[in-house]
Formats: structure tokens, sequence, C-alpha cells
């Protein structure tokens, strides 16, 4: 029997996701809810608001759906997977409580904690006990210091101040700034030297399978300087992720973190993003997502020759044990062409050429948006370009060659996407 798929999200991730999903056998009809121009030509696109998770439901049974995948954050960690499964519908994503991995900063360090999963020394501290936080900086006098909001802050909730004053004033920002909601509750942690890396991995409740790794490059500089933004760019497989980190990540984190949530009694289903920290000492974890990476997705997916819809399927049944998931062994790298002034103001509308002279890249669609059969951008993140090759040098150039090919006003990228991956390979 075929299966029709709705897929939640709107970014590159889910052009990518729907990608994977749309090249298998098994799939009947592709949904995306509320998709991008990317996955209109893969399936159709639905005008759903998904934060209404009846009319959802009544969208789910009026068209045959047999499988829904949720993409971003907001939507698992508001329970939408929950509400479905009460249904008796199949969903893929971690309902609410298994979310809070990455809803609650407090949850995650607190849960690594009980299950020994190394991370950085940390103490939690009430809005009204912001006085205790800052004697507690003062008492470990040890900077950087990170202060991050307990709750979701679309990744502008994690401040690293290098100094008492600069953490005082930090602080300060918390309580009463715009992040004040987020930090309802506030994690005060270590700072950890090294170098980042994600893990990802699939999961059905009971096991899980990693998936592949990658490094993003969240600041919107060159020379990773400048303001965080969701990512400019990534590539897979990162050479830090060696099989020995690899290894040590799989034994000593993502088991725990599988076998404690299923302990605990909320069984994690759906993609575990692991944000990890490659110190002297190890592998350690910086962050959980319960969700894929953007823009990491869109250079694993296209990695992967195994069924993704079977295997997604085969997690929603609890059945992932009996799936092999096979991944080529080239590298894909991926700029993010975003638009001028992203992560602050910018503008949209801008009219996007040449994306049919692209020949050796794929390309994901994330901000854009169609009018009259025009392409425009529509959001800071506005086109992932991903190349392949043989090597990492490669797929690098795979991926620059073609943007040449593309322009819009202001389109604006970082020119140096992977060159840390090449560092390890000297
Ligand atoms: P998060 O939202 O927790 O991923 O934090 C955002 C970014 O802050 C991470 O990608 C890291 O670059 C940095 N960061 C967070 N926690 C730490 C830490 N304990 N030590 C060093 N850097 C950190
Ligand atoms: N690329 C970072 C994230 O998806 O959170």
């Amino acid at each position: 029997m075929p299966i029709n798929v709705l897929l939640i999200g709107s970014g590159g991730r889910e052009h990518a996701l729907a990608w994977g999903i749309a090249m298998s056998s098994k799939l009947g009809k592709l949904y995306s809810a509320p998709g991008n121009p990317g996955t209109a030509k893969l399936g159709l696109n639905v005008d759903l608001d998904v934060k209404n998770h009846g009319a959802v439901w009544e969208f789910i049974q009026e068209n045959n759906i047999d499988l829904t995948v949720v993409g971003p954050e907001q939507p698992l960690v508001d329970g939408i997977s929950d509400f479905l499964e009460q249904k008796g519908h199949a969903v893929f994503g971690p309902k609410k409580q298994a979310a809070m991995l990455e809803g609650s900063k407090e949850f995650a360090k607190d849960f690594m904690k009980r299950h020994n999963i190394p991370t950085a020394e940390y103490q939690v501290f009430s809005q009204d006990e912001f006085g205790k936080a800052a004697d507690y900086i003062k008492e470990k006098g040890k900077y950087p210091v990170v202060l991050k909001a307990d709750g979701l802050a679309g990744g502008k909730g994690v401040l690293i101040p290098e100094s008492e004053e600069e953490a005082l004033t930090a602080l300060k920002e918390l309580k009463s700034g715009s992040l004040s909601g987020a930090a309802s509750r506030l994690v005060i942690e270590e700072f950890m030297e090294g170098e980042e890396a994600s893990v990802f991995a699939i999961c059905d409740g009971d096991t899980f399978k990693v998936i592949g790794n990658a490094q993003d490059h969240k600041r919107v500089g060159e020379g990773d300087t400048g303001l965080n933004t969701g990512g400019m760019g990534a590539y897979s497989p990162a050479p830090i992720a060696t099989k020995e980190i690899l290894e040590e990540t799989e034994k000593e984190i993502i088991k725990p973190t599988i076998d404690g949530m299923k302990e605990e009694g909320n069984p994690y289903q759906g993609f575990l993003y692991v944000g990890l920290m490659i110190t002297s000492e190890g592998p350690k974890v910086v962050e959980y997502n319960c969700r894929f990476g953007d823009p990491e997705c869109q250079v694993i997916i296209p990695r992967m020759k195994s069924d993704l819809l079977s295997v997604i399927d085969a997690c929603t049944k609890g059945n992932l044990s009996t799936s092999e998931i096979e991944f080529d062994d080239k590298y894909r790298c991926t700029v993010v062409l975003a638009s001028g002034g992203y992560p602050e103001a910018y503008e949209k509308g801008k009219e996007i050429k040449g994306l049919d002279n692209v020949e050796n890249a794929i390309v994901f669609h994330a901000g854009t948006k169609l009018d009259n059969a025009k392409l425009y951008t529509n959001g800071g993140r506005v086109l992932n370009v991903v190349g392949s090759g043989d090597t990492l040098q490669q797929a690098i150039e795979a991926s620059y060659a073609e943007i040449k090919e593309i322009d819009f006003e202001h389109m604006y990228f970082r020119k140096d996407i992977g060159a840390k991956g090449l560092k390890h390979l000297l």
C-alpha cells in the first residue's frame, strides 16, 4: 500500500526531507504544510495552521494521510506528536516530554547529570535568584562563562560573556530584555574549549541508528565571526568526527540518552541531533535538538542510499532494528545563500535568477516564494546549494561553482564553508 505523507515545516531541512521521501517507491501522495516552492515540485503544499492540531487532524482524515513527519522543533515542543498519536495516527518526531531535551535546557542538563552523559558543569537559577547567579559567576571567576535561557529562543538564548562585567550586564539583559520569557530559568555553565560537530541519530523509542555527522557554520561571517545565525553552511562527513570520537559518542552519549529516555518513561522517537564539543577530554554535549539540523539535513539526506520513507515508517512502528541504513561514501557541502543583512533586518521580494542553469548541485529552497512563475526571496536564509564530490575539497568546489549561476539583489554567502574541515585533512 502506498504511504501518503504529510510533512510539517517550510525550511531547507524540509525540502531536503521531502526530496528524500519523494524518492521512495512506497510514497503515495506527499503534502507539505506549509512547504516552500522546492517542496511544491515534489508534492502539494497546503496552507495549514500547524498550531491548530484539530485542523491538522481534520486534514489528515480528509486526505487519507498515513504518516506525518514533523520537521521543526516548535510543533514538537507544542505536543503535535502527542495529539496525533492519541488519535491513532503514525507520526514521526518526539512527543512533548521527549522534545524537552531541546525545549528546556534545564531538563536536558539534569537528564545528562542523572545518566552520567558528558557535558559542561552547570547550575540553574530562577529569575528571582539572579543575585545568587551573580554570586555564583563571581565565585567561579572563570571566563568566558556560558549563560543559557532555559526555553526555546530561536538560537538567540545563549550568551557567552568574557568578563565579570560583561556577565553581570548579560544577567540584567536576561532578566528584563527580550529574552526574559525564555529565561524565566537560567542555566549557567562552564565554557568548553574545542571544536564543535554534530552527530545525528534516528530513533524508534527503543533503539537508534547513527545516520551521519556534520559541521555547521553558525556565525554569519567568515572565520566564524559576527552574529549567530540558523547556520550558513555545512558539510558531511566531518573529518573531526574520527572513528574513535564517533564510537565514544555512540557509547557514552547517544546510547545512554536513548536508554535513559526510555527508562524515564519518555521513549525518544524521531531524529536526535547531538551538538558536541570535541574537547581534549573527548566529546561532550553542548546541546540536544529534537529534530534534524538545518542546514545539516541538506548534506546528510543526499548521502543516504536507503529508502528514507521506509526507515521513518519503521521508526513509527518501533521496527528500526530490522532496517539497514546505507550511505554513499561521497562528501557533501551546502552553502546557504542569504538575504543581505541577515540575521538582522533584511529585505524580501528580490527576484532570484539563474536556478535553471545549475546542473551539478542540488538546490534546496528555504526562504523563497513563487509569484507568477517567478521566484523571489522570502526569508533570511534563501537557498542551499549542495555540491558533492569524492573529496571534501571537490564537494566544496562543486557548491561554489554552481553558486556563480545564481543571483539576487544583496545575495550574501560565506566563502569559507568547509574550510575548517579541510584543515583536519592536511
Ligand atoms: P546552544 O544553543 O546550546 O547550541 O548554544 C549556541 C552556541 O553557543 C553553541 O553552538 C556553541 O558555539 C556555544 N556554546 C554553548 N554552550 C557552550 C559551552 N558550554 N562551551 C562553549 N561554547 C558553548
Ligand atoms: N544548524 C543548527 C540547527 O539546526 O540548530
